[in-house]
């Protein structure tokens, strides 16, 4: 039997390791979905300091998978620096939110897609977005992208695919980047039924790099982005939005609201409240 895991947060009940009391607040990447678990001390990240002015969820959100999946994709494969031209898709998600602010305080000019007017009004007003179009209602993506991106496209970062990323490969500028994080429009669909994109070969006119990435395989990075982020949260630099879930049976309707436009930020669920 398989045991579904997540990037967690959780508190020592009993540890046989010194390193480790009763109380102790500790970050994992391969919690099982559970309310208890027993795990080897060696997995375990670090421990949380509850005193250092963070909230736990946002080790799981800005400091977690999210933040992480976009430090990679903004800095590390976007290479972003001032005055590039930065596209965000599903950019009020918990990668996108923290992707766009990241990409501000590079000094980039920075446009997310998101699924709803009340989601664009959040990324302009909350997350330092230059701009940003519900997909939803500018459904002709490669007129809102001659829109907002007058001079071209320099970074973007992929969250989506289908029809965006076909209408993107139209405006990058030459040496584009395209970090590829994801694809969410289409995940729930067998390989051939996947919508194609017919563009690909502006790739090589525009000597655009496209590359996916995981975040797994920067692990030796991940002391480097949590010295920046944490560093970015105390400044009140950055700031997300999370959606906490109550309880395990929630773990359904949780995975469920990924795929719709229905919450904003990062999904966390509270297994167990603290006693
Ligand atoms: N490579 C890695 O290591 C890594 C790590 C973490 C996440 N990811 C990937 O990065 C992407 C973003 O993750 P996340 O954590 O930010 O996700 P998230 O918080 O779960 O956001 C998902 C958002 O995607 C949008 N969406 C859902 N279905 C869509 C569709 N058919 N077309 C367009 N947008 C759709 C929805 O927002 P709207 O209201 O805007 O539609 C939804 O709120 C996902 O593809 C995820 O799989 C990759």
């Amino acid at each position: 039997m398989h045991v579904i895991t997540a990037f967690g947060v959780g508190r020592v009940m009993r540890s046989k390791d010194e390193k480790y009391s009763e109380g102790d607040i500790v970050l994992n990447a391969f919690f099982p979905v559970a309310e208890y678990c027993v795990v080897p001390s060696s997995v375990l990240i670090r421990k949380i300091d509850p005193e250092a002015g963070i909230r736990l969820p946002e080790y799981l959100s800005c400091l977690g998978v999210p933040g992480f999946a976009a430090w990679v994709g903004i800095e590390v494969l976007g290479e972003a620096k001032p005055g590039s031209n930065a596209f965000i898709s599903a950019a009020a998600g918990g990668v996108g939110m923290v992707a766009g602010q990241l990409a501000k305080l590079k000094g980039c000019r920075v446009i997310g897609s998101t699924g709803s007017d009340a989601k664009v009004r959040l990324l302009k007003e909350e997350f330092g977005y230059d701009d940003a179009f519900n997909y939803n209602k500018e459904t002709d993506f490669d007129a809102a992208l001659s829109k907002y991106f007058p001079n071209g496209i320099d970074i973007y970062l992929e969250n989506v695919g289908g029809k965006m990323l076909e209408a993107v490969l139209n405006h990058v500028n030459p040496h584009a980047r395209i970090p590829v994080c994801g694809m969410i429009s289409q995940y729930n669909q067998i390989w051939t039924e996947r919508e194609g994109v017919r563009n690909l070969l502006n790739i090589v006119g525009k000597e655009a790099r496209m590359e996916g990435f995981l975040v797994s395989s920067y692990l030796d990075r991940f002391a480097d982005f949590t010295v920046e982020m944490e560093d970015y949260l105390k400044q009140g630099k950055i700031s997300s939005k999370i959606k906490i879930y109550e309880g395990i049976q929630s773990f359904v309707e949780s995975l469920g609201s990924l795929f719709s436009s229905s919450k904003f930020g990062k999904v966390v669920i509270e297994v167990n409240k603290p006693r």
